[in-house]
């Protein structure tokens, strides 16, 4: 494989305990250990992060945070801020995700505050990984609006000449969790779109965003997706929790 690829594994709410997730890491270095051109950033639970990350060095493994608040510090009962985040070793952040944004999917975050998310990820020079996708698609292409919208509210609190450096991670809702991904095709058109509409923010810079499609991805449709599908990475949330699925994972990508 020629192509560098970038695999964000979003962990969510696994494993139980920091014995399991030491493991877990363990097995993913593993992975990625032979192909010099995989770059992952793990998302680990949050109180398991510093844990996992003392001790990393280097640029191909780093970790990433799953949420944070839209305020830096405060009295915000049950919730992390960005600073604390990069204080233990966050580089990057997963922002807007499904399961943080739709109500129906046990978020709550509005355009507004991934808005703000964004902006406080690039104050503190840590990577956005902004999370966009419908949640139902029609026929009209009406979810292709949704889309549009999420872009330009996710990126309108940030600094013009830093939206070159958001990570950009399509997942439509529909796919996430389920038993197939979306074709290989309807990616490709999706990361076109995706291009078109930051070009006409940020001009031809447009093309050095990484785009990224999450959503069922595992050892079967990873390789496929990566190429065909026009993207830089994939986001991958269930088969990264189980290091002998996330090996296979990594090793279909060659
Ligand atoms: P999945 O999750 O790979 O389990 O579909 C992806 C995600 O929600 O980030």
């Amino acid at each position: 494989m020629k192509k560098s690829v970038l695999v964000v594994a979003n962990w969510k709410m696994h494993p139980k305990t920091q014995a399991e997730a030491k493991k877990l890491l363990t097995e993913s270095k593993k992975a990625i250990e032979k192909y010099q051109k995989v770059r992952l950033i793990i998302a680990p639970p949050a109180p398991f992060l510093p844990i996992l990350s003392k001790g990393v060095r280097g640029k191909r493994l780093t970790f990433g945070a799953q949420h944070i608040h839209t305020e830096e510090i405060g009295s915000f009962t049950g919730s992390i801020s960005m600073p604390m985040f990069a204080d233990v070793g966050a580089s990057a952040v997963l922002i807007g995700h499904a399961e943080s944004r739709y109500p129906a999917n046990g978020g709550g975050d509005t355009e507004e505050d991934i808005a703000t998310q964004v902006a406080l990820a690039i104050k503190y020079k840590k990577t956005p990984i902004l999370c966009i996708g419908e949640r139902v698609r029609d026929a009209q292409g009406l979810y292709l609006h949704d889309v549009r919208k999420q872009i330009s509210a996710g990126i309108s609190k940030a600094p013009k000449n830093k939206v070159k450096s958001i990570i950009f991670a399509y997942e439509p809702v529909w796919a996430i969790g389920a038993a197939e991904t979306m074709s290989t095709h309807a990616m490709h058109e999706m990361s076109l779109y995706i291009r078109k509409i930051l070009m006409e923010y940020i001009g031809p810079s447009a093309g050095q965003v990484s785009i990224l499609y999450g959503g069922s991805i595992d050892e079967t449709n990873a390789k496929a997706m990566v190429h065909e599908g026009e993207v830089q990475g994939l986001l991958v949330g269930r088969a990264s929790t189980d290091g002998a699925r996330f090996n296979k994972l990594i090793h279909a990508l060659y």
